[in-house]
C-alpha cells in the first residue's frame, strides 16, 4: 500500500491541503492554505485546490478531498454554509476531469472522522462513537463498531428554537461573544441531546475549538466520555487522504 496521498479540505473560509502519510497519519509536506473564493461554486473551489496540487507537485496523481456538504456517490447534496450551486453537483467527477486524476470525495466531518478512526480517538471504540466538528457549522461523523455511517448531519438537529448549528458552534460563541461557561452549557445541552438519541460510548470534539477544550470541559456532563480530537486541525486533510487510500486499498 502506497503511503503518500494528497488530502484537500475544502472549507467555507479556506481550502487546505498537504501530502499525507496514510500509514502514520502525519503530514509529509507543508500545509498549504488559500482563501476560499467568495461565493465559491464547485468549479471555483476546485480551481483553488488546483493551486495546492501545483504547489505540491501532485499533478496526475490520485487525490482525496473533503467538503462541507452531504456527499452521495460523488454528488454534493446540500449547501448549508456554501453556495447553493453545490446542491446536486457531481463534484467528484468534475474535480477528477479538471485535474486529470482520480478523486475521492467525502463530507468534511466524515473525513475528519476517518482520520480519528485510524490514528486518533475513534480507534477501537465499540458501539456508537460520534465526532462533531464545531466551526462555522456543525459537522458529524458517526461510527458503529468502527464502520462509518456517512453524512449524518447532526448539526441540523433541532434544539431550543432553532438548530444545533445556531446553538453550539464556535461561530455562535464568537458572534454572541459568549463566555466559555455559557457556551459550554449550550454545548452540553447539545451533547446530551445526542446522547439521548444515540447513546454513544464516546464523543469526540473536532474543529479549531477542540484546542481550547480545557476552557469548557468542566461544563460537560454526559455519561459518554467526551474528548478533544487527537489530530486537531489536520484531521480534515489527513482523513480526506485516507478516503482515497481506502478506495485504492479496496481495488
Ligand atoms: C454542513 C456539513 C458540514 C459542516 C462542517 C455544515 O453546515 O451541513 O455537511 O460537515 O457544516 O463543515
Amino acid at each position: 500500500m502506497a503511503a503518500k496521498m494528497l488530502g484537500i479540505d475544502i472549507g467555507g473560509t479556506g481550502i487546505k491541503g498537504a501530502i499525507v502519510d496514510t500509514k502514520k497519519g502525519v503530514l509529509l509536506s507543508d500545509r498549504i492554505k488559500y482563501p476560499t473564493p467568495k461565493n465559491a461554486t464547485p468549479k471555483s473551489a476546485i480551481k483553488t485546490a488546483m493551486k495546492i496540487i501545483k504547489d505540491l507537485d501532485w499533478e496526475g496523481k490520485p487525490i482525496g478531498a473533503g467538503c462541507p456538504a452531504v456527499v452521495r456517490q460523488g454528488v454534493t447534496k446540500s449547501a448549508t454554509n456554501i453556495h447553493k450551486s453545490w446542491i446536486g453537483f457531481p463534484v467528484e467527477k468534475t474535480f477528477a476531469e479538471m485535474v486529470g486524476a482520480d478523486v475521492s470525495l467525502h463530507n468534511d466531518a466524515d473525513a475528519a472522522g476517518l482520520a480519528e478512526l485510524s490514528f486518533g480517538e475513534a480507534k477501537d471504540i465499540p458501539g456508537v462513537c460520534i465526532l462533531v466538528t464545531l466551526g462555522t457549522g456543525i459537522g458529524s461523523a458517526t461510527f458503529i463498531d468502527g464502520v462509518l455511517v456517512p453524512n449524518t448531519e447532526f448539526g441540523m438537529l433541532k434544539i431550543g428554537d432553532g438548530i444545533a448549528e445556531d446553538y453550539a458552534t464556535n461561530r455562535v460563541r464568537e458572534e454572541l461573544d459568549m463566555s466559555w461557561k455559557d457556551w459550554g452549557n449550550n454545548l452540553n445541552d447539545y451533547l446530551n441531546h445526542l446522547e439521548v438519541l444515540f447513546s454513544p460510548n464516546k464523543i469526540i470534539i473536532s474543529g479549531g475549538v477542540c484546542k481550547k477544550f480545557a476552557k469548557y470541559e468542566q461544563y460537560l456532563n454526559t455519561d459518554a466520555e467526551v474528548v478533544p480530537a487527537k489530530l486537531l486541525n489536520n484531521a480534515g486533510i489527513i482523513g480526506a487522504a485516507m478516503g482515497m487510500q481506502r478506495r485504492l486499498d479496496k481495488k
